[in-house]
């Protein structure tokens, strides 16, 4: 999108703003050092163990920063470090305000946050937002203390529901797993089979509603058209629910007064409920970041949304690309579209399948829709779904393809601890604490060395929280630093590249050059000011070739390279030939 179209947006859209209920929400408010951030993201359990236990924490965080800012990220991101449950890796949280004992103190997110600001670095939290734990006070007061307890509609009750809501519950029952089942799904309150927290005496109602797992009671934030006849659904200006905004701006201001920098918010189009279009649950944030804006400026806030076009104008600077929340992103990457497999040689496109084309229409579609407010992340991977090194996409070269394509997009890139050294994703792991065995293989501990426990902990390799796999030492940081064509000095560079070229970057437009029917090879421009550059990949094993119409190219010169191409440039026009596996990233003079 040229910066004049973008201009035309903007003007477009604080006339339609302003006349929509939702009026004002443009967030020119954005810190100015996200807009050109690249994100490294942290689960805390896996990235250092400082005290010998197996489990990483805080203090083992804080001893690798001069590490992540080696990387030339400049934010970082960590999952729930608050006192758990951990039936859910964190995401079924006991009290939001303090730090789980197992990865340290309070004190020790403040001297992180201190430690990492005096390196540059920008700390953001996860705000679990949408559910707490059934083993949080709230929910156990909310249960036990009657209907006109403080905490009495912190939670959605009911004694009835209906025979199709009952006949799930039973299907939970012989599940073997805590399994997950749908959002907004109603569980029996003395009928719980995760954990403990079973209550027998609760009189506030025999169901409870779930955002995710049984042990994650849907923290209530009201209905968006409140059904009459079923009076638990209370509207979003009843006294519960708005008690429940305050307290989640309470949590905010907790963490703000510690010195973090911004949250990412878990489940954040989960809030209101019944709320199909979103408009309530848009309002919702819209009055966080307004309240954000008013008493912490400055600050950042990203929606784990799937949806940017509702997740920026609600407040956010910054929405995932998520594979089961954008499927065009799935289809994409993965071969069969399912978090366990990654094709034979095939990702970007199985030949034939037209994912590239749907992935193209659906972004340039969503950097419309946010452009110039807010941000589309698109992640290198997650603590939820499996590493760029997973399944047969196996070899360093197919590794540095793919973060070629992550690292040259528009947007904000988050890089997944571990992916900048190609970490495999390890298969066939058992569930730990709520992770699945398809979750468990992202989240195995980082790996600095080549040692039985990888230099993440001092506790023998069987102590740790999941099992690492250091491929004859290749895996590790330690062996890649030694290695000026390993993939973590191929990712340093093209971090440095998109710092130091901003048409590379989050803002510069991006432009699709090749047709969206033939695979292969992909070829997109980046452009800022006068300044262009041409990002090509082949991730097939075959060798191709396009002819590419450029009349103001001379002369193309590599700044990246992974694999064979020969480019020419003649009469206005390029001549590519890539081999098997390569992508080139040319700066066009
Ligand atoms: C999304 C988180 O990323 C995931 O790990 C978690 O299980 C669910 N939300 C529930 O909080």
């Amino acid at each position: 999108m040229t910066r004049l179209k973008a201009n035309i947006l903007k003007i477009l859209f604080i006339v339609l703003s302003s006349l929509s209920p939702l009026s004002g929400f443009a967030h020119p408010s954005t810190p100015d050092w996200v807009k050109s951030a690249v994100f490294y993201d942290i689960y805390p359990s896996s990235f250092m163990d400082s005290d010998g236990n197996g489990i990483g924490d805080i203090k083992g965080i804080i001893s690798r920063l001069d590490y992540v800012k080696s990387l030339g990220v400049d934010a970082i991101w960590m999952n729930p470090i608050f006192v758990s449950g951990w039936f859910d890796g964190g995401y079924d949280i006991i009290d939001f305000y303090k730090v789980d004992p197992r990865f340290g103190s309070n004190e020790d997110v403040r001297t992180l946050v201190d430690e990492a600001h005096k390196r540059g670095l920008k700390v953001c939290l996860d705000l679990v937002a949408g559910h707490s734990s059934n083993k949080c006070d709230w929910f156990i007061k909310s249960a036990t203390e009657g209907r006109d307890g403080r905490y009495a509609d912190y939670y959605i009750w009911t004694d009835s529901i209906s025979s199709k809501d009952l006949k799930d519950i039973e299907k939970r029952h012989n599940e073997k797993e805590p399994i997950s089942s749908k959002t907004g799904a109603w569980v029996g309150v003395k009928d719980q089979f995760i954990g403990d927290a079973c209550i027998p005496d609760a009189d506030r109602g025999s169901y409870y509603l779930k955002n995710y797992y049984v042990c994650q009671p849907a923290l209530n934030y009201g209905y968006a058209n409140p059904d009459p006849t079923k009076p638990w659904q209370q509207p979003v200006s009843a006294p519960g629910p708005q008690a429940m905004r305050r307290e989640l701006k309470n949590i905010m201001s907790f963490w703000y007064d510690k010195g973090v920098d911004g949250f990412r918010v878990d489940m954040a189009q989960s809030l209101v409920k019944n709320d199909k279009d979103k408009k309530e649950t848009m309002k919702l944030w819209k009055e966080m970041r307004d309240w954000q804006d008013t008493n912490y400026p400055g600050k950042v806030l990203i929606a784990e949304w799937g949806s940017p076009d509702k997740a920026v104008p609600a407040g956010f600077d910054i929405d995932f690309y998520l594979p089961w929340l954008r499927k065009v992103y799935a289809d994409l990457i993965w071969e069969t579209g399912k978090s366990k497999q990654v094709g034979p040689g095939a990702y970007f496109e199985k030949s034939g399948k037209g994912s590239i084309k749907r992935f193209v229409e659906q972004f340039y579609s969503d950097l419309e829709a946010t452009s110039p407010y807010g941000y589309v992340a698109v992640p290198s991977s997650n603590h939820d779904y499996p590493r760029v090194n997973a399944g047969t996409r196996n070899t360093p070269e197919e590794v540095k393809v793919f973060m070629t394509f992550i690292l040259t997009l528009p947007g904000i890139p988050f890089i997944h601890y571990g992916d900048e050294i190609g970490m495999r994703n390890v298969d066939n792991l058992p569930s730990v604490e709520g992770s699945r065995a398809e979750r468990s293989g992202t989240r195995t501990p980082m790996q600095w060395k080549n040692e039985p426990s990888a230099g993440f902990s001092s506790a023998s390799p069987e102590k740790l929280y999941l099992p690492v796999f250091l491929d004859g030492g290749k895996l590790t940081v330690e062996e890649q630093e030694k290695d000026s064509g390993s993939v973590l000095n191929f990712t340093r560079n093209l971090i440095r590249l998109r710092h130091e070229h901003p048409a590379l970057g989050n803002e510069g437009d991006w432009k699709v050059v090749t047709s969206l029917d033939k695979p292969y090879p992909m070829v997109y421009t980046r452009t800022s000011g006068n300044r262009t550059y041409a990002v090509a990949f082949n991730p097939s094993a075959a060798a191709c070739d396009t002819e590419l119409d450029m009349p103001d190219a001379k002369s193309l010169v590599p700044l990246s390279a992974v694999g064979k191409a020969k480019a020419k440039v003649k009469n206005g026009k390029i001549r590519l030939k890539m081999d098997g596996i390569s992508a080139y990233i040319y700066k066009i003079n």
